[in-house]
């Protein structure tokens, strides 16, 4: 949210007295003084007028997880376990998953408590590649490239998926990209030829790549770079 809109937002400032103390330099946001009406506050910011905290702030958190098969991408569940009950942090229920993946399948699960930034790497309109291994029980046929790239249409939904890139690594795998993340995508995509994926591992979501030194179930904080890259 834009600052002066933060400010006018409080019950004891209006708008003529925010133009005003901006202009006199009594905004800190994260430690800087700032006088532009349009400085983004963000749910982590810390703003201080006077030197009076009027959001506290808290610590953005970002994680990557390689999820194991056999776990529900969920934050609670009572009978399975969850990938949240893979994380030693503290907080955790401040913490959300940024897409999903079914019970068998494995691969990157990027975790955080920044609703914005997850926002970024899930919506379709980002249109951010999530690339996935794939075994199917059939041979994979090269004419399902043309067919994926043109899109398949979802009746239940009523759509046409977003054209994906297929590249056929053996008789029985392939490397999959999608921009979108409908429910069962990528089964439901192989189901239209009738081929059954026996194995689905996602691999990347659009720049960040599931670290080689994670072993199913373990976890990292990504880093500042990684962050930035959403
Ligand atoms: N598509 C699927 O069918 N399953 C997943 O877990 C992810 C994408």
């Amino acid at each position: 949210m834009r600052l002066d809109r933060f400010l006018s937002n409080l019950p004891q400032l209006n708008r003529k007295q925010v133009r005003l103390l901006l202009v006199e330099r009594r905004v800190r946001v994260d430690g800087e003084w700032v006088s532009d009406p349009h400085h983004e506050v963000r749910e982590f910011s810390q703003v201080l007028l006077d030197g009076r905290v009027l959001q506290a702030g808290r610590p953005a958190r970002y994680f990557m997880l390689h999820k194991p098969m056999g776990c529900v991408s969920a934050t609670v569940d009572a009978q399975h376990l969850t990938v949240l009950d893979l994380l030693d942090e503290p907080d955790k229920h401040e913490l959300h998953l940024a897409g999903r993946l079914d019970y068998n399948t494995s691969g990157l699960m990027l975790i955080t408590n920044d609703g914005q930034w997850s926002r970024r790497l899930t919506q379709p309109q980002t249109k951010l590649g999530k690339v996935y291994y794939v075994e199917t029980e059939q041979v994979i046929e090269q004419r399902y490239v043309d067919t994926f790239a043109q899109g398949i249409y979802f009746s239940f939904e009523d759509l046409t998926t977003q054209p994906a890139e297929l590249v056929v690594l053996g008789p029985h795998s392939a490397r999959l990209t999608i921009v979108e993340g409908r429910y069962h995508q990528v089964k439901r995509m192989f189901g239209h030829f009738q081929n059954k994926v026996l194995r689905l591992h996602r691999e990347q979501m659009g720049p960040l790549t599931l670290d080689p030194e994670l072993s199913p179930g373990q976890y990292r904080a990504l880093t500042a770079e990684e962050i930035q890259q959403i």
